[in-house]
């Protein structure tokens, strides 16, 4: 018996419940899983950067390190989805991050930049899914991403004046006792 036999047979289980999925469909769902594990390998360095004792942000750390939890609970997400649809997940290898910021500002400017490009990317998701006639995808960005991405950019773009603000050094520390209980997404919708 050949070693690929049972691979063989499990691919066209898959084919078997795959219905209005298209391949070009498949293909952009594979890019946004790979784009979430970046963002979750950038957030994690940045929450290690700001970890440092020669940094030393507690509440910055503790804010990128939730951030980083959540882009990977995106990413599997959206994989369990591959799997309903019956489509194939290709991990790619994930760039290597930006290791070093030079303050809280910077970072959170990169983060809104590194949002901005995922929530592209999955406006994209979406329009590919209307043309080629895919509620079910339209449906499940809707609900599970579009609303959840424009209300984490808020919050970025609101800390980003705030901390422009009190741009001091007091000012600094104060922001970052202040982002000791923030979230990117505990504290929106309300
Ligand atoms: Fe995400
Ligand atoms: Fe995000």
């Amino acid at each position: 018996m050949s070693i690929g036999y049972p691979w063989i047979r499990l691919r066209r289980l898959c084919q078997i419940m795959r219905q209005n999925f298209a391949k070009c469909c498949e293909e952009k769902l594979n890019a946004q899983i790979n784009m979430e594990l970046k963002a979750c390998h950038q957030y994690l360095a940045m929450a290690y950067h700001f970890d440092r004792a020669d940094v030393s942000s507690p509440g910055v750390h503790g804010f990128f390190l939730q951030a980083s939890a959540e882009e990977r609970q995106h990413a599997e997400k959206i994989m369990k989805y591959m799997n309903k649809r019956g489509g194939s997940i290709i991990l790619s290898s994930v760039p290597e991050p930006l290791p070093k910021f030079t303050d809280a500002l910077t970072a959170l400017k990169h983060a809104l930049n590194m949002e901005l490009e995922v929530n592209q990317h999955l406006l994209e998701v979406h329009a590919l899914a209307s043309k080629q006639n895919d509620p079910n995808l339209c449906d499940f960005i809707e609900a599970n991403f579009l609303q959840e991405q424009v209300d984490g950019q808020k919050i970025l773009a609101d800390f980003i004046r705030q901390l422009e603000r009190a741009q001091t050094d007091l000012g600094d520390y104060l922001f970052d006792k202040y982002m000791i209980s923030a979230g990117m997404h505990n504290s929106v919708a309300k």
